[in-house]
């Protein structure tokens, strides 16, 4: 095996480091108590290893930081904005570009003009935000993906595919007038990051052309969504990922990006399009909230590091470590025994923590269980993606369980070593070790909206 060892170096090296502290069990069983068992309610001074998210918290190359210093910060118009617009417009091929502060502001310009009462979103699956985005103007967000997608152990190449035959149900039976746009999350967060193929991009380009539906691609993801389809859709293997992401987002009618993602910056975010009068109903939405239209909430500096970022992300180098790497941590689990949803997406690895602690019941929340464990044996912050995050209450005040209870290890990008990530595993033992004595959560306090963020737990 030759090339074993370089499919798993880092491609850069450090020139600047990040102090982190490391803390006794002792302490971590503490603060975590004090945080209510809720890890984002833990000061990230208090974290070892970072796996709350992948948003935002990549590190910058020399180049961005380069670009950092020759940000133009003029109100309008500025060289910097004219750096992001050219090589958005050169990415997208669509000509109205638009910045803004981040992913879910792009969603409330283009989701507040779509959206409505009556009005219907279709996509494979709606990320929390999209959905809150499209839920707050009062129309409805509808899930599909394909069934067989929905097992966490099935073996399938695209499992974040939208189910073209659901769409066309769904079409017939609220009728193409009612539908605002379909949406397409490239790669899917929200089910396990896993990827959507060309082909079914292209199929329902055809649909939405057939009834004269919006396309909307949710594009944060682009590049890692690219990766897969050169290595596992037969027709683009010889085709760079730069040029696989140009095409799919030539097939949409608009694109949102946060660009916490691969545009690899800390803050940022994009909506582009094809059509002038829907431009002009975002710019104007736009300005009311985010700024100009040559800056949308964002510093020159920091427009001038995502062209960089936008650009950086499609090295083959990197991204062949990037989509290696998290696959590195997801492999090396799955082959401990512990379950984790399959195969390992592009930026996370989501554990099955229903599965690895059986003995909890779901109204115990074994996700919290796990993710606050992994942080008392090992510093390691995650989030809990289950009951606590999507559970609701029925009129008796029984919990609806969620449909899986997952754990989300992130990984942020260019930050942690392959020696960081061998710690995560070894950490995994101890919780391998101790998973028959650890108990179950309740909750003692929850907010009406969004609990996880704020909700405390005390142990059972
Ligand atoms: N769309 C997708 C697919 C996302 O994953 C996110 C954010 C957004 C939109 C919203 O973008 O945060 O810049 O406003 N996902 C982060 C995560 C928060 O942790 O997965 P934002």
């Amino acid at each position: 095996m030759k090339n074993k060892l370089r499919t798993l170096t880092e491609p850069f090296r450090i020139k600047m480091v990040e102090p982190l502290k490391i803390t006794t069990e002792e302490f971590r069983v503490s603060t975590l108590k004090n945080a209510g068992y809720n890890p984002f309610l833990l000061r990230s001074s208090d974290v070892f290893i970072d796996l709350l998210t992948d948003s935002g918290t990549g590190a910058m190359s020399d180049k961005q930081w380069a670009g950092i210093m020759i940000g133009d910060e003029s109100y309008a118009g500025a060289r910097s904005w004219e750096h992001l617009e050219a090589v958005v417009k050169e990415l997208t091929g669509m000509k109205y570009i638009l910045p803004t502060h981040q992913g879910r502001a792009a969603e409330r310009i283009l989701y507040g003009i779509l959206g409505g009462p009556d009005k219907i979103f279709i996509s494979n699956t709606h990320f929390d935000t999209t959905r809150a985005n499209i839920e707050f103007t009062g129309a409805t967000a509808i899930d599909i993906i394909y069934d067989e997608a929905k097992d966490p152990e099935v073996d399938l190449p695209f499992k974040g595919n939208i189910d073209l035959g659901k769409l066309k149900s769904l079409i017939t039976k609220h009728g193409k007038e009612n539908i605002a746009a379909v949406i397409i999350t490239v790669t899917n967060n929200s089910s396990g990051g896993q990827p959507v193929s060309m082909q079914n991009v292209k199929e329902l380009r055809k649909i939405c052309d057939e009834h004269q539906l919006l396309l909307v691609i949710d594009g944060c993801r682009i590049a890692e969504n690219a990766y897969f389809i050169k290595h596992r859709e037969e027709a683009y293997k010889d085709k760079s990922y730069e040029d696989i992401a140009k095409e799919m987002l030539r097939l949409g009618d608009a694109f949102i990006m946060s660009a916490k993602k691969d545009g690899m910056v800390n803050i940022g975010g994009l909506l582009t399009m094809k059509d002038e009068a829907l431009s002009l109903k975002c710019k104007n939405q736009l300005i009311i909230s985010e700024g100009f239209t040559t800056y949308g909430g964002l510093a020159g500096r920091d427009m001038e590091a995502l062209a960089i970022g936008l650009t950086e992300v499609f090295d083959a180098d990197y991204l062949h470590y990037r989509i290696r790497s998290t696959a590195y941590l997801g492999e090396n689990l799955r082959a401990k025994g512990i379950p984790v949803v399959w195969p390992i997406g592009g930026h996370a690895v989501y554990i099955d923590a229903k599965k690895l602690y059986s003995h909890i019941p779901v109204e115990e929340f074994p996700g919290q269980v796990l993710a606050c464990d992994l942080y008392v044996k090992g510093g390691i912050r995650c989030c809990e993606v289950g009951s606590v995050m999507f559970g609701k209450y029925d009129e008796n005040n029984k919990l609806i369980a969620a449909e899986n209870e997952l754990v989300r290890l992130a990984i942020p990008r260019r930050v942690y070593t392959q020696s960081h990530i061998d710690y995560v595993l070894d950490v995994f033992d101890d919780i391998l070790e101790l998973k028959e004595q650890t108990k179950g959560f309740h909750i003692t306090y929850e907010p009406p909206f969004l609990r996880h963020f704020t909700a405390r737990f005390e142990k059972n």
